[in-house]
Protein backbone atom coordinates (compact mmCIF):
# COMPACT_ATOMS: atom_id res chain seq x y z
CA UNK A 1 0.00 0.00 0.00
CA UNK A 2 1.11 2.93 -1.29
CA UNK A 3 1.53 6.16 1.66
CA UNK A 4 1.23 9.96 1.94
CA UNK A 5 4.00 11.55 4.06
CA UNK A 6 1.79 15.05 5.04
CA UNK A 7 3.40 17.35 7.79
CA UNK A 8 4.65 14.33 9.69
CA UNK A 9 1.84 11.74 9.21
CA UNK A 10 1.78 8.56 7.38
CA UNK A 11 -1.37 7.86 5.25
CA UNK A 12 -2.04 5.33 3.54
CA UNK A 13 -3.46 6.48 0.17
CA UNK A 14 -6.34 4.08 0.08
CA UNK A 15 -9.02 4.20 2.93
CA UNK A 16 -12.24 2.96 3.70
CA UNK A 17 -15.11 5.83 3.36
CA UNK A 18 -18.29 4.36 6.26
CA UNK A 19 -21.18 7.13 5.29
CA UNK A 20 -23.96 5.49 5.44
CA UNK A 21 -22.35 2.05 6.79
CA UNK A 22 -24.25 1.29 9.55
CA UNK A 23 -25.31 -1.52 11.97
CA UNK A 24 -24.19 -5.11 11.59
CA UNK A 25 -23.41 -4.06 7.64
CA UNK A 26 -21.11 -1.63 8.85
CA UNK A 27 -19.28 -3.80 11.47
CA UNK A 28 -18.44 -6.29 8.68
CA UNK A 29 -17.65 -4.37 6.07
CA UNK A 30 -14.95 -2.61 8.28
CA UNK A 31 -13.99 -6.41 9.42
CA UNK A 32 -13.63 -7.22 5.86
CA UNK A 33 -11.83 -4.10 4.72
CA UNK A 34 -9.17 -5.09 7.30
CA UNK A 35 -8.88 -8.61 6.33
CA UNK A 36 -8.52 -7.37 2.78
CA UNK A 37 -5.83 -5.32 3.16
CA UNK A 38 -7.64 -1.59 3.97
CA UNK A 39 -5.18 -0.06 6.76
CA UNK A 40 -6.90 3.51 6.43
CA UNK A 41 -10.84 4.26 7.70
CA UNK A 42 -12.90 6.96 7.71
CA UNK A 43 -16.04 8.22 9.68
CA UNK A 44 -17.28 10.89 11.44
CA UNK A 45 -19.73 11.92 14.66
CA UNK A 46 -22.10 12.57 12.16
CA UNK A 47 -22.24 9.41 10.35
CA UNK A 48 -23.10 8.05 13.89
CA UNK A 49 -21.36 4.67 12.83
CA UNK A 50 -17.97 5.63 14.85
CA UNK A 51 -18.99 2.81 17.53
CA UNK A 52 -19.74 0.19 14.60
CA UNK A 53 -16.31 1.43 13.40
CA UNK A 54 -14.56 0.21 16.31
CA UNK A 55 -16.52 -2.71 17.29
CA UNK A 56 -15.33 -3.81 13.50
CA UNK A 57 -11.83 -2.80 14.04
CA UNK A 58 -11.55 -4.78 17.24
CA UNK A 59 -13.29 -8.07 15.41
CA UNK A 60 -10.62 -8.18 12.75
CA UNK A 61 -8.22 -8.58 15.25
CA UNK A 62 -5.75 -6.17 14.00
CA UNK A 63 -2.78 -3.81 16.41
CA UNK A 64 -3.96 -0.14 17.24
CA UNK A 65 -1.25 0.72 15.11
CA UNK A 66 -1.00 -0.92 11.98
CA UNK A 67 -4.51 0.99 11.28
CA UNK A 68 -5.15 4.98 10.31
CA UNK A 69 -8.79 5.87 11.93
CA UNK A 70 -10.03 9.39 10.80
CA UNK A 71 -13.05 10.79 12.73
CA UNK A 72 -14.87 14.71 12.22
CA UNK A 73 -16.18 17.17 14.33
CA UNK A 74 -19.50 18.39 13.05
CA UNK A 75 -19.90 22.15 11.95
CA UNK A 76 -22.39 23.05 14.62
CA UNK A 77 -19.93 21.73 17.43
CA UNK A 78 -16.57 23.98 16.78
CA UNK A 79 -16.64 26.09 19.65
CA UNK A 80 -14.10 25.04 21.91
CA UNK A 81 -15.43 23.57 24.34
CA UNK A 82 -18.02 21.65 21.88
CA UNK A 83 -14.97 20.53 19.85
CA UNK A 84 -13.28 18.89 22.93
CA UNK A 85 -16.53 16.87 23.62
CA UNK A 86 -17.53 15.81 20.06
CA UNK A 87 -13.65 14.29 20.26
CA UNK A 88 -14.10 12.55 23.84
CA UNK A 89 -17.34 11.75 22.26
CA UNK A 90 -15.51 9.96 19.18
CA UNK A 91 -12.97 8.15 20.84
CA UNK A 92 -15.94 6.57 23.61
CA UNK A 93 -17.68 5.30 20.21
CA UNK A 94 -14.71 3.80 18.80
CA UNK A 95 -13.22 2.25 21.97
CA UNK A 96 -9.68 4.16 21.18
CA UNK A 97 -7.59 6.26 23.26
CA UNK A 98 -6.90 8.41 20.20
CA UNK A 99 -7.47 8.63 16.79
CA UNK A 100 -4.80 9.36 13.92
CA UNK A 101 -6.46 11.95 12.28
CA UNK A 102 -9.24 14.32 13.72
CA UNK A 103 -11.01 16.75 11.11
CA UNK A 104 -12.94 19.58 11.59
CA UNK A 105 -15.81 18.59 9.38
CA UNK A 106 -16.72 21.53 7.60
CA UNK A 107 -15.66 25.42 8.25
CA UNK A 108 -18.53 27.58 10.41
CA UNK A 109 -18.24 31.23 9.50
CA UNK A 110 -19.98 32.13 13.04
CA UNK A 111 -17.25 30.43 15.27
CA UNK A 112 -13.84 32.37 14.95
CA UNK A 113 -11.42 30.17 13.30
CA UNK A 114 -8.51 31.01 15.48
CA UNK A 115 -10.63 29.83 18.33
CA UNK A 116 -11.73 26.22 16.55
CA UNK A 117 -7.63 26.23 15.47
CA UNK A 118 -6.66 26.32 18.88
CA UNK A 119 -9.14 24.21 20.00
CA UNK A 120 -7.98 21.47 17.57
CA UNK A 121 -4.49 21.70 18.43
CA UNK A 122 -5.18 21.26 22.01
CA UNK A 123 -6.63 17.61 21.28
CA UNK A 124 -3.84 17.17 19.66
CA UNK A 125 -1.05 18.07 22.07
CA UNK A 126 -3.11 15.96 24.66
CA UNK A 127 -3.26 12.93 22.84
CA UNK A 128 -6.57 12.32 21.70
CA UNK A 129 -5.52 12.82 17.80
CA UNK A 130 -2.20 11.96 16.82
CA UNK A 131 -2.76 14.18 13.78
CA UNK A 132 -5.16 17.24 13.04
CA UNK A 133 -6.68 18.61 9.58
CA UNK A 134 -9.99 20.14 7.97
CA UNK A 135 -12.53 19.32 5.07
CA UNK A 136 -14.40 21.48 2.89
CA UNK A 137 -12.03 24.20 3.68
CA UNK A 138 -11.28 26.61 0.21
CA UNK A 139 -8.21 28.23 -0.33
CA UNK A 140 -9.25 30.93 1.96
CA UNK A 141 -10.21 29.11 5.06
CA UNK A 142 -6.88 26.88 4.32
CA UNK A 143 -4.51 29.82 4.66
CA UNK A 144 -6.75 31.21 7.72
CA UNK A 145 -6.47 27.54 9.29
CA UNK A 146 -2.85 27.60 8.52
CA UNK A 147 -1.62 30.83 9.99
CA UNK A 148 -4.03 30.32 13.09
CA UNK A 149 -3.41 26.99 13.88
CA UNK A 150 -0.67 26.28 16.82
CA UNK A 151 0.19 22.82 15.55
CA UNK A 152 0.41 21.32 12.40
CA UNK A 153 -2.36 20.61 9.72
CA UNK A 154 -1.63 17.24 7.91
CA UNK A 155 -4.68 16.76 5.35
CA UNK A 156 -8.27 18.59 3.92
CA UNK A 157 -10.52 16.79 2.81
CA UNK A 158 -12.56 17.29 -0.39
CA UNK A 159 -15.28 16.63 -2.65
CA UNK A 160 -12.93 15.76 -5.40
CA UNK A 161 -13.43 12.87 -8.94
CA UNK A 162 -12.90 13.28 -12.26
CA UNK A 163 -15.97 15.40 -12.68
CA UNK A 164 -14.46 18.11 -10.38
CA UNK A 165 -12.03 20.45 -10.97
CA UNK A 166 -9.63 20.77 -7.33
CA UNK A 167 -6.28 21.97 -9.05
CA UNK A 168 -6.52 25.21 -6.53
CA UNK A 169 -7.36 23.43 -3.71
CA UNK A 170 -4.80 20.81 -4.59
CA UNK A 171 -2.06 23.03 -5.08
CA UNK A 172 -2.52 24.89 -1.89
CA UNK A 173 -2.70 21.70 0.11
CA UNK A 174 0.57 20.61 -1.71
CA UNK A 175 2.62 23.98 -0.59
CA UNK A 176 1.45 23.17 2.74
CA UNK A 177 3.00 20.01 3.12
CA UNK A 178 -0.75 18.66 3.33
CA UNK A 179 -2.71 15.57 2.35
CA UNK A 180 -5.52 16.43 -0.03
CA UNK A 181 -8.29 13.34 0.66
CA UNK A 182 -10.80 12.84 -1.76
CA UNK A 183 -14.27 12.34 -0.71
CA UNK A 184 -16.76 11.11 -3.62
CA UNK A 185 -14.32 9.67 -5.37
CA UNK A 186 -16.13 8.10 -7.79
CA UNK A 187 -18.35 10.40 -7.98
CA UNK A 188 -20.79 8.22 -6.27
CA UNK A 189 -20.85 6.18 -9.57
CA UNK A 190 -23.28 9.10 -10.86
CA UNK A 191 -22.29 7.98 -15.01
CA UNK A 192 -18.64 8.84 -14.51
CA UNK A 193 -17.91 5.02 -15.07
CA UNK A 194 -19.05 4.72 -17.96
CA UNK A 195 -17.33 7.30 -20.10
CA UNK A 196 -15.02 6.23 -22.76
CA UNK A 197 -12.24 8.61 -21.01
CA UNK A 198 -12.49 5.97 -18.14
CA UNK A 199 -13.57 2.68 -20.37
CA UNK A 200 -10.84 2.82 -22.68
CA UNK A 201 -7.86 2.98 -20.18
CA UNK A 202 -9.66 0.13 -18.03
CA UNK A 203 -9.84 -1.76 -21.51
CA UNK A 204 -6.39 -0.93 -21.82
CA UNK A 205 -5.15 -1.98 -18.50
CA UNK A 206 -7.27 -4.83 -17.27
CA UNK A 207 -8.68 -3.19 -14.66
CA UNK A 208 -12.38 -1.93 -13.74
CA UNK A 209 -13.46 1.63 -14.15
CA UNK A 210 -13.53 1.95 -10.54
CA UNK A 211 -10.08 1.10 -10.28
CA UNK A 212 -9.62 3.72 -13.52
CA UNK A 213 -10.68 6.28 -11.15
CA UNK A 214 -8.79 5.47 -7.98
CA UNK A 215 -5.76 5.25 -9.89
CA UNK A 216 -6.16 8.42 -11.40
CA UNK A 217 -6.84 9.97 -7.87
CA UNK A 218 -3.72 8.21 -6.08
CA UNK A 219 -1.04 8.99 -8.68
CA UNK A 220 -2.10 12.86 -8.14
CA UNK A 221 0.95 13.99 -5.89
CA UNK A 222 -0.51 14.18 -2.33
CA UNK A 223 -3.90 12.45 -2.94
CA UNK A 224 -5.68 10.06 -0.84
CA UNK A 225 -9.07 8.37 -1.53
CA UNK A 226 -11.91 7.08 0.57
CA UNK A 227 -13.88 5.17 -1.80
CA UNK A 228 -17.09 3.96 0.10
CA UNK A 229 -18.88 0.20 -0.78
CA UNK A 230 -21.08 -1.68 0.63
CA UNK A 231 -20.35 -4.96 -0.98
CA UNK A 232 -17.47 -6.65 0.33
CA UNK A 233 -16.13 -7.86 -3.24
CA UNK A 234 -15.74 -4.56 -4.45
CA UNK A 235 -13.74 -3.81 -1.15
CA UNK A 236 -11.02 -5.99 -3.22
CA UNK A 237 -11.23 -4.38 -6.33
CA UNK A 238 -11.19 -0.69 -4.50
CA UNK A 239 -7.84 -1.40 -3.09
CA UNK A 240 -6.43 -3.55 -5.92
CA UNK A 241 -4.68 -0.31 -7.93
CA UNK A 242 -0.98 -0.82 -7.10
CA UNK A 243 0.19 -2.89 -9.74
CA UNK A 244 0.20 -0.62 -13.18
CA UNK A 245 -0.20 2.94 -13.74
CA UNK A 246 -1.60 5.52 -16.56
CA UNK A 247 0.13 6.79 -19.10
CA UNK A 248 0.17 10.86 -18.92
CA UNK A 249 -2.55 11.13 -21.74
CA UNK A 250 -5.11 8.88 -20.14
CA UNK A 251 -4.61 10.82 -16.88
CA UNK A 252 -5.24 13.89 -18.91
CA UNK A 253 -8.28 12.80 -21.14
CA UNK A 254 -10.14 11.50 -17.80
CA UNK A 255 -8.73 15.09 -15.73
CA UNK A 256 -10.46 16.75 -18.90
CA UNK A 257 -13.83 15.84 -17.85
CA UNK A 258 -13.95 18.37 -15.23
CA UNK A 259 -17.17 20.55 -15.82
CA UNK A 260 -18.80 23.09 -14.18
CA UNK A 261 -21.98 21.75 -12.47
CA UNK A 262 -19.45 18.24 -11.07
CA UNK A 263 -19.83 19.45 -7.50
CA UNK A 264 -22.31 16.51 -5.03
CA UNK A 265 -21.74 17.70 -1.70
CA UNK A 266 -23.47 21.40 -1.53
CA UNK A 267 -25.10 22.55 1.18
CA UNK A 268 -26.75 25.87 2.86
CA UNK A 269 -24.12 25.71 5.20
CA UNK A 270 -21.23 25.32 2.72
CA UNK A 271 -18.64 27.63 2.31
CA UNK A 272 -18.21 29.97 -0.66
CA UNK A 273 -15.85 27.48 -3.28
CA UNK A 274 -12.46 28.51 -4.56
CA UNK A 275 -13.99 28.75 -8.99
N1 LIG B 1 -15.91 15.32 4.43
C1 LIG B 1 -17.10 15.31 3.88
O1 LIG B 1 -17.85 16.31 3.93
C2 LIG B 1 -17.57 14.08 3.14
C3 LIG B 1 -18.70 14.17 2.29
C4 LIG B 1 -19.07 13.00 1.60
C5 LIG B 1 -18.34 11.82 1.77
N2 LIG B 1 -17.29 11.77 2.63
C6 LIG B 1 -16.50 10.52 2.85
O2 LIG B 1 -16.08 10.02 1.60
C7 LIG B 1 -16.51 8.67 1.46
C8 LIG B 1 -16.72 8.33 0.01
O3 LIG B 1 -17.66 9.17 -0.61
P1 LIG B 1 -19.12 8.67 -1.02
O4 LIG B 1 -19.43 7.49 -0.21
O5 LIG B 1 -20.02 9.82 -0.90
O6 LIG B 1 -18.97 8.37 -2.58
P2 LIG B 1 -18.09 7.39 -3.51
O7 LIG B 1 -17.11 6.63 -2.70
O8 LIG B 1 -17.61 8.22 -4.65
O9 LIG B 1 -19.17 6.42 -4.13
C9 LIG B 1 -19.78 5.39 -3.41
C10 LIG B 1 -20.74 4.70 -4.38
O10 LIG B 1 -19.99 4.09 -5.44
C11 LIG B 1 -20.29 2.70 -5.54
N3 LIG B 1 -19.03 1.99 -5.77
C12 LIG B 1 -18.03 1.74 -4.90
N4 LIG B 1 -17.01 1.08 -5.48
C13 LIG B 1 -17.37 0.89 -6.78
C14 LIG B 1 -16.74 0.27 -7.89
N5 LIG B 1 -15.53 -0.28 -7.80
N6 LIG B 1 -17.41 0.27 -9.08
C15 LIG B 1 -18.64 0.83 -9.19
N7 LIG B 1 -19.29 1.44 -8.16
C16 LIG B 1 -18.65 1.47 -6.97
C17 LIG B 1 -20.93 2.32 -4.23
O11 LIG B 1 -21.95 1.35 -4.46
P3 LIG B 1 -21.93 -0.08 -3.69
O12 LIG B 1 -22.11 0.22 -2.24
O13 LIG B 1 -23.09 -0.78 -4.32
O14 LIG B 1 -20.61 -0.70 -4.02
C18 LIG B 1 -21.54 3.62 -3.71
O15 LIG B 1 -22.88 3.75 -4.19
C19 LIG B 1 -17.76 8.60 2.34
O16 LIG B 1 -18.16 7.29 2.65
C20 LIG B 1 -17.29 9.40 3.53
O17 LIG B 1 -16.45 8.59 4.36
C21 LIG B 1 -16.88 12.89 3.29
Amino acid sequence: MLHVNANGASIPAIGLGSFTLKGEEGVTLVREAVARGYRHIDTARMYGNEAEVGEGLRQSGLPRDEIFVTTKVWWTDLAPDDLRRSAEASLRELGLDAVDLLLVHWPNPAIPLADTMAALARVRRDGLARNIGVSNFTTRLLDEALATCPEPLVANQVEYHPYLDQSKIHAACRKAGMAMVSYCPLHRDGGLLGREEVQAPARNHGKSPGQIVLRWHVQQEGVIAIPRTSRPERLSENIDIFDFELSEAEMAAITGLARKDGRICDYDFSPEWDD
